[in-house]
């Protein structure tokens, strides 16, 4: 997790590192700090708690820096908790780094190095590789960096300074992810390119097994051996602006507003002449045809696309699906073999359960079909097919254009595997793609007023727990809308399958309860007024969301969320949008930290 920036330039670099932090405070959150070369001397200033409360206060108390380098952190704690000393940057007079991962090894290094004479301040596992580093060193890095690198078992994205190569910085990873921006006569590091847009476009990915080292002189890549390696540059299409807030008051919020432009961005360039086409990622017709069985495998939201998945698949093209989710799959010796397809799905495209899914995939012999939203990510980089889901940065811990555009490739998806295997005729195909294409234009719809969202959440905000439930497509849908809820609002959620219900979790209805009645299926509409009346005859406080033209007799629901019509198929998307707006006022309503939710990281780089 945690987010890992640098700076090599001829500018006072201390606000322009912070800044570059806060950007990537996402990535975690419990304490930053910054390292700089300030008077032949590392100068290191770090602090536990959020940046603006830690870091910036305790930076406001010291005389101004004029360093033109350094190097900074912005921690998700693994080893160790949230304190000052536990906070990056860690090393000594001579020798400083920040780490993004976990060091898998580090007691046995730890031990080792007790031997050796070492103290140790922190309860890092980071502390270890600070440690190795001094011990190898003797004045050459690249020979330090090496040795370290042949010891040290995890993942890891790591920015080293040494006090005696003054405003170089040196960045190594495996794992973890970290790129190198090229500026005008300066240079940068960092987690992923939103930490740095401001500055730059132009970036290098950074591989494992190489070294950048950066300086006064530019950017240079060598192996671990210190051969020169050649690297291409790339240009991120992100801007400022779309990685900013843009005048809303959390990115979540912006994030839903973007659903609409980030669902066109996913589906048109899939579709020539009115039907779905993936054969700009390799993924062909016959492919599709001779897969024996499609696994889909993701983590929180990104697995939720994938039950999303499921329902579509198997509706429309009558194919079994396995929805799995990473962590899961990845320790069970899962049946996926040569012949199957695994669907890989991750916004980030870094999140260690799902890579290593991924990479076993491959390992027993199956396609592996990437749904990624950045670009050049590991996953993306590891999968023999990608498809990008052009949803631009999702800065907000709580994923909602991201879950979109990845259910919505799932719609795509299905009609593409149903029309290669005969399950419909071309021009059902076409009338599904363009109703998939209108979904946008709904989604729109829906974000014009808020009130009736601001309304429901005055209705849970206060509650401790609540329920979700829904039939078929509008089950799927509604476990995403329940982790939105419980993730940033705190609020005990789950989702049930409607008719499921009377077989035990009915007995937590008493009077009171909320529950969040999702009915999107006008062919299960009778079913599912019957478990609402069930509901509400035991106390429950019920919200119905349906379409705005649906009749509600009073005794059955308490308050409804209107939606524009659509067909049974594309309703359910339409709808995530209103149960993300439900949990995002009822989040607000209770003064949680929306975009930056307790306990979590928007990436999750660790097991
Ligand atoms: C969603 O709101 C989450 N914060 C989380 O469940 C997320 O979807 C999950 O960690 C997977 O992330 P990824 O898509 O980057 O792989
Ligand atoms: N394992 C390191 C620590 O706990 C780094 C964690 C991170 O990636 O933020 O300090």
């Amino acid at each position: 997790m945690c987010g890992v920036v640098g700076f090599v330039g001829k500018r006072a670099c201390a606000d322009i590192l912070v800044k570059a932090l806060k950007n990537l405070e996402y990535r975690g959150y419990d304490s930053a700090g910054i390292a700089v070369f300030e008077n032949e001397k590392i100068k290191t200033v770090k602090a536990k708690g959020k940046i603006r409360e830690g870091l910036e206060e305790k930076l406001k108390k010291e005389p101004p820096l004029n360093a033109v380098c350094g190097i900074g952190h912005t921690r998700w704690a693994t080893h160790g908790e949230p304190s000052d000393v536990n906070s990056h940057p860690i090393g000594n007079e001579r020798i400083s780094i920040v780490h993004n991962g976990i060091i898998e090894n580090y007691r046995e290094i730890k031990s080792f190095l007790i031997g050796k004479g070492y103290e140790f301040e922190s309860e890092t596992d980071t502390e270890t590789v600070a440690k190795l580093l001094d011990h190898y060193y003797k004045g050459d890095p690249i020979k330090a960096i090496e040795r370290v690198i042949g010891v040290i078992e995890g993942a890891y994205a790591l920015g080293i300074i040494f006090k005696d190569h003054k405003n170089t910085i040196y960045a190594v990873r495996k794992d973890s992810p970290l790129i190198v921006g090229k500026g005008n006569g300066e240079s940068f590091i960092a987690s992923d390119m939103t930490a740095i847009l401001e500055y730059t476009r132009e970036y290098y990915c950074l591989e494992r097994g190489e070294i950048a080292m950066l300086d006064g002189s530019g950017i240079h890549f060598t192996d671990l051996h210190g051969e020169p390696v050649e690297k291409e540059l790339l240009t991120a299409e992100w801007d400022v602006e779309s990685a900013q807030k843009g005048g809303y008051e959390h990115f979540m919020l912006k994030e839903i507003h973007e659903q609409p432009d980030a669902i066109r961005n996913t589906i048109s360039p899939r579709v020539k002449d009115g039907m779905p086409d993936f054969s700009e990622c390799g993924l062909t017709d016959e492919k599709l045809r001779s897969y024996k069985h499609i696994f889909i495998v993701g983590c929180g939201s990104a697995m939720h696309a994938g039950m999303a998945g499921k329902y579509l698949i198997e509706a429309v093209a009558r194919t079994p699906v396995i929805v799995d989710i990473a962590s899961e799959f990845r320790y069970r010796d899962p049946l996926v073999a040569e012949g199957d397809l695994a669907v890989i799905v991750s916004q980030s495209g870094e999140t260690a359960d799902t890579l290593e899914a991924l990479k076993l995939s491959k390992a027993k012999g199956a396609d592996t079909l990437a749904i990624v939203n950045v670009v050049g990510s590991s996953i993306a980089r590891e999968a023999d097919m990608v498809i990008y889901t052009n949803a631009g940065p999702e800065i907000s811990v709580c994923s909602t254009k991201a879950y979109a555009v990845q259910t919505a490739f799932m719609y795509l998806f299905a009609f593409q595997i149903a029309y290669v295997r005969g399950k419909i005729d071309g021009s059902r195909c076409r009338e599904l793609v363009k109703g998939l294409l209108e979904v946008p234009e709904k989604i729109s719809e829906c974000l014009e007023d808020m009130s009736q969202y601001q309304f429901a959440a005055s209705k849970i905000f206060n509650a401790d727990s609540l329920l979700y439930i829904g039939r078929g497509l509008d089950n799927a849908l509604s476990m995403e809308g329940s982790l939105k809820l419980k993730e940033i609002s705190y609020i005990h959620s789950e989702a049930y399958a409607a008719g499921e219900l009377k077989h035990g979790t009915i007995s937590l209805i008493e009077e009171g309860t909320p529950v969040i009645a999702v009915m999107t299926q006008n062919a299960l509409k009778e079913k599912m007024i019957s478990n609402v009346r069930t509901v509400k005859s035991r106390g429950a406080k019920v919200i119905i969301i349906c379409r705005s033209s649906e009749k509600i007799d009073e005794d059955c629901a308490d308050y409804k969320v209107g939606l524009p019509d659509a067909d049974d198929i594309f309703l359910p998307l339409v709808s995530s949008a209103a149960m993300q707006l439900i949990a995002y006022y009822t989040a607000v309503q209770r003064g949680c930290d929306v975009d930056k939710p307790r306990n979590l990281a928007k990436s999750v780089t660790v097991e």
